[in-house]
């Protein structure tokens, strides 16, 4: 989608360059997150994308297009920018400011308004109480939702975002980033998103460059960069208990084993034999095939020789979803006392478990830092 190859700027010809011959692959709906100490050229690399900036030399290609042929006012009308302080225009309301590059497309006054109230809804802030406000009456978490409002108005299919939450209090900040990747879950913008808080890319992205003097020190996923540091910059950068972000980056999906099933009538030692042939210590019992009784341990099952394991079949419980974070499945094994915990996905299906030396074996490989 966004290619970078032997990019460089210089700024001036006898400084280090800003950026230092960049090669970049960005694929399609994707949020690659820029990150990287101050000055270490992530602005510049973003500008470059949208021609705010003119690279020295090196070839950037959108779509497999050249960008140094498309005009730099066109090329701007499909790719929405969000920057810090906003940038909102402070004498325009709320709907004029959002509606700015449709008004500039010539959309109709009709397709316009339908649109800034669409977008208003999307950020969740209601229409009729913020369409006609001006800047100054927003909270910096309200301007900050029109400033990506803005952006996304003509639908473009790239977003650059250059710390757009930069300048929020972490509790605003963790909610925005939320909705955000909510709001890009339906969307599916291809994202260049600039910060230089590891957390937040960590957090946001589907790829990470870690950037230093203009170069790419590494690219990859957030598990990726924090199992692999590619050096002390990037192990640094992480800081300490990266155990603990990989637990809270990873998914129940990512890691859950399935279960097999019996029928309640099923003997022990028929069960048994179920359960050495898999590998989890754990069985469902269901009844007619249909309906979810519950569970058998390993352990229940040596305990009750000669029945069948409907006699002795025990409720699921607790359970957490595909998507619940690793840290939060940890936690509810911590809080409920049990060392396993039942994954359910649609209409109380169970999916999966996770076992805690699941957990210890999906991070073991990644101590490097702490
Ligand atoms: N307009 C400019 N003129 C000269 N130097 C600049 C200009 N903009 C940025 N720089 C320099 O280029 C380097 C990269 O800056 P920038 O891309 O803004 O970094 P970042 O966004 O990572 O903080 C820095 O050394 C900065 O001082
Ligand atoms: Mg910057």
């Amino acid at each position: 989608m966004i290619k970078f190859e032997k990019v460089v700027k210089r700024y001036n010809d006898k400084d280090q360059p800003a950026v230092d011959e960049l090669d970049l692959h960005i694929g399609k709906g994707e949020i690659c997150m820029l990150v990287g100490p101050s000055g270490c050229g992530k602005t510049t690399t973003m500008k470059m994308i949208n021609k705010l900036i003119k690279a020295t030399s090196g070839k950037i290609y959108i779509d497999g297009q050249d960008i140094e042929k498309v005009d730099p006012i066109k090329l701007r009308l499909d790719i929405g920018y969000v920057i810090q302080d906003t940038g909102l225009f402070p004498h325009m309301t709320i709907a004029e400011n959002i509606a700015t590059v449709p008004q500039e497309k010539g959309w109709d006054r009709n397709k316009i308004r339908n649109r800034v109230d669409e977008l208003l809804e999307l950020m969740d802030l209601d229409p009729e109480n913020f369409r006609d406000k001006k800047p100054k009456d927003l909270s910096g978490g309200q301007k900050q939702r029109v400033g990506v409002a803005r952006a996304l108005a003509a639908d473009p299919p790239i977003m650059l975002m250059d710390e757009p939450f930069g300048a929020l209090d972490p509790i605003t900040r963790g909610k925005l980033q939320d909705e955000f990747l909510r709001i890009q879950e339906k969307i599916g913008k291809t994202i260049v998103f600039v910060t230089h808080d590891i957390d937040e890319a960590l957090k946001m992205g589907d790829k990470i460059v870690v950037m230093r003097d203009g170069k790419v020190v590494q690219f990859g996923s957030p598990t990726e960069i924090l199992s692999e540091p590619a050096d002390d910059f990037v192990s640094e950068l992480i800081g300490g208990n990266s155990n603990l972000k990989m637990m809270k980056l990873m998914k129940c999906k990512d890691i859950m084993r399935e279960i097999p099933y019996v029928e309640a009538t099923t003997t022990t030692e028929q069960a048994l034999k179920v359960i050495k042939e898999s590998d989890v210590n754990n069985l469902l019992v269901t009844e007619h095939g249909q309906k979810l009784l519950g569970y058998v341990s390993i352990g229940m099952l040596y305990r009750n020789e000669n029945k069948i394991v409907g006699d002795f079949v025990r409720p699921i419980g607790e359970t957490a979803t595909p998507k619940t974070t690793l840290q939060d499945v940890l936690s509810d094994m911590f809080a409920l006392g049990r060392k396993t915990i039942f994954v359910s996905g649609m209409k109380g299906r169970v999916d999966g478990i996770v076992t805690m030396d699941d957990l210890l074996k999906a991070v073991r490989d990644d101590d490097q830092t702490s």
